[in-house]
Formats: C-alpha cells, structure tokens, sequence
C-alpha cells in the first residue's frame, strides 16, 4: 500500500475540476484497507471514499485521505429458482457491468445502461434511469468500517435507499436531522467502505416500458423479438441511443449527469402551480403527492444553454451543469455551485420550490 501525496484529480472526477488530493490511496482490494488501519496515523485520518467521481463537485484540494477504490471482478456468484445473482467489484465501470450481464445472458439491467460511474457508487446515490433504480435489482453489499476494519453486509434494507439516496450519502452527525426527514438516523457517508455489490437479475425477466422516450423507441422500431416484444439489448440500445441524444458524454464536456433532484410536493402544492403554470411537467405518485420535472422548471426559467464563468447549463437537458472550459481552462466548484445557487433562486422565485443538488460537494 502507498500513500500518493498531491495527486491531480482533474481525470479522476467527470467535472473535470481542477483539485488535488494531498493524499490518496489505491484500494485494490480488503487487505489494503487492513494494512491502511493497521497505521494508527493513517487510521486517526478522516477519509474520503473516491470512485468514478461522477457525482462530485470538488470546490478545492480534498484533505481528508482519499480512498481510490480499485477492486475489480465480474461474476456469476450464485443462483435462486428465481434470480442470477451477480457479483461486482465496487471499482468496476457501471456501464460495462451492464454490457457484460447482458453478453452473458443475465438480462435487468439494461435501463440504466451508460450511467457514468463505478458499480460501488450505484448503491450510494441509488442510481435510477427509464422507470428502474438500483434498488429493484440490489440484492446486497459487502462494505468495510473504516473506523474499525470489520467487513459486514448490508440487505437491502439496510441500505435504506430512497430517490436518489441511501444510508451512504447521510453523516452520522446529521443522524437527528434525517430522522426528522424520514431516513433512519444514521449515516455511513465516509464510514464505510464498500467493496462488492450483488445484483439479482431476474429468470423470469419482463421488460420495463411506461417512460415516454422509451415507448417512443418502441413505435419507432420496426425490429422486435418474435414475441412481438424488445429484447433486453433493444431496450439496452434504446437506452444507449437516447442517452447520447440529450446527455452530454463526460468525456467530451465534463458533466455530474442531473444536477437536481426531481422535487415532489403535495397534490394542493401541484394543483396551485398548475393554476399559474398549466404546461408543468408533472408525474402524480401512488401516495398522492405529485413529482415535478426539475428540467422543465429550470428550462421555463430560460436557463438552458446560459454560462455563467465556465459553468454552464446543458443545452439540450437543463438539468445538467456542464464544464464549458474543458481540459484547458477547466470549470472550478466554486464556479458550478454559483450557477447552481442562481437556478435555485430563479426557480424559488417562480415557482416557491427549492430544488436539491444531487451531486456531493467536496
Ligand atoms: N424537460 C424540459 N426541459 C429540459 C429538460 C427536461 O422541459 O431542459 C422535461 C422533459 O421534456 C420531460 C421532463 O422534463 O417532459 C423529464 O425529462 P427527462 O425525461 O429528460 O428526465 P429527467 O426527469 O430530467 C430523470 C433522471 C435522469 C434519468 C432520466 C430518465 C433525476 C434527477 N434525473 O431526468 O437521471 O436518466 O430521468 O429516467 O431523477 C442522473 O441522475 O444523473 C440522470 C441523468
């Protein structure tokens, strides 16, 4: 194990800020984290766990220890009457795990084909794309306690994953907080490690249709399977195609995919928007309460296409903060938070509704 001192992070986050880590490690695989508490100076260090860093805003040198976790692997690890279950590195890329379910016969995963990041960050933000989140193929996790070193699973349950967030996300500091908002109270952001995650990936696979673009896809294709209905590699395709139409390609123009979260108010909040905005886009829920497309409020606030410094707002999806300066003349975080400050106050203004950013801020 060694500890890199002053690593550049520009590559290691899809912004493609500028901003080191004054120290980092490479976790390749558990006996790293072993031999890294078994330093006491290492192990008093606060920690940050880094992995495909697409879902970060970095607003400076990062000075807890950064965890670059590197575990690797792809396998079939078991099977039920009723699931493949599928075993992954938390270091692997998300969306070749994806292709290689598929290659391999396990189909479940194809809407949420080409989110950028590694398959260790898919349970921490509960990644969700075309009517699918993680949390319906999740079948556990193995993490490690940074503090004491003990490995230990977590269900499903466990990880109590909401839209866009699980137990990883929250600090046990904030535990009083999320209590008052829902979660159950503690948090095991920067705690814990994780290192595998397994995925029950269904034999008796039906597809996932009901999102507008998809559907679309569908009448559009004259090439169906003789059943009459898309494989899961059409879908993965469609999915493919339709994602590099409206989302840029981080490795083109630096991104952090949706930049808010969807908000949801009450069903009297909706019908008095809707009084004074009747084009809102907006998407009623089992329990009544009504989500509203962060993308479309932004959007109405003329904010698609506009750049404030090197920050900028997607032109083809509001919802996506981009680098405008690329590798050259990179975005800072402070230049992103301050573009997203404003969309904050524009839409509160309009609207009375405060919108969330997804992404972590470093
Ligand atoms: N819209 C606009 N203008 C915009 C953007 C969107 O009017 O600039 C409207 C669209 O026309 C549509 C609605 O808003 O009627 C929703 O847009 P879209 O279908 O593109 O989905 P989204 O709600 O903006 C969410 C996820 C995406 C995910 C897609 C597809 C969140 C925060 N975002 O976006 O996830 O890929 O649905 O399921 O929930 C991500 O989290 O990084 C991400 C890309």
């Amino acid at each position: 194990m060694l500890v890199e001192k002053n690593v550049p992070l520009q590559f290691y986050n899809s912004f493609g800020i500028v901003a080191k880590a004054l120290a980092l490690v490479r976790v390749r695989d558990e006996a790293d984290i072993a031999q890294l508490l078994a330093d006491p100076a290492l192990k008093a260090l606060p920690k940050f766990v880094l992995g495909g860093g697409s879902n970060i805003v970095l607003t400076g040198d990062v000075k807890p220890l950064v965890l670059k976790v590197e575990i690797m692997g792809k396998r079939l690890h078991s099977q039920t009457d009723k699931a493949w279950i599928v075993e992954a590195g938390a270091g692997e890329n998300w969306h070749e795990l994806v292709a290689w379910t598929l290659q391999n016969g396990y189909p479940g995963l194809e809407n949420l084909a080409l989110i950028p990041g590694t398959v260790g960050a898919s349970p921490v933000q509960n990644i969700g794309a075309y009517g699918v989140e993680l949390q319906d193929r999740f079948e556990s996790l193995d993490a490690i306690d940074l503090t004491t070193g003990q490995s230990f699973t977590l269900s499903a349950a466990q990880c109590a994953f909401g839209y866009r967030d699980s137990v990883f996300k929250h600090k046990s500091a904030a535990a009083d907080a999320a209590a008052v908002a829902g979660h159950p109270g503690f948090g095991l952001a920067d705690k814990a490690l994780i290192t595998r995650v397994r995925f029950a990936l269904p034999k008796n696979w039906k597809l996932v249709l009901g999102y507008a673009d998809i559907d679309k896809k569908m009448a559009q294709s004259g090439v169906l399977s003789p059943s009459g209905l898309p494989t899961a590699l059409q879908i993965y395709e469609w999915v493919c195609d339709i994602r590099r139409a409206k989302l840029p390609d981080p490795q083109v123009i630096g991104n952090a995919g949706s930049f808010f979260k969807n908000p949801t108010v009450s069903a009297e909040q909706c019908a008095d928007i809707i009084q004074r905005e009747p084009k809102i886009v907006h998407y009623r829920l089992a329990d009544g309460s009504v989500k509203l497309a962060a993308g479309w409020l932004i959007d109405a606030c003329g904010w698609k296409g506009k750049t404030i410094g090197n920050a900028g707002v997607y032109d083809r999806q509001a919802l996506v903060l981009v680098n405008r300066g690329g590798r050259s003349n990179p975005v800072t975080g402070g230049e992103v938070m301050t573009l997203a400050k404003s969309i904050q106050t524009s839409v509160y203004e309009r609207f009375g509704i405060l919108l969330e950013h997804e992404p972590v801020v470093v």
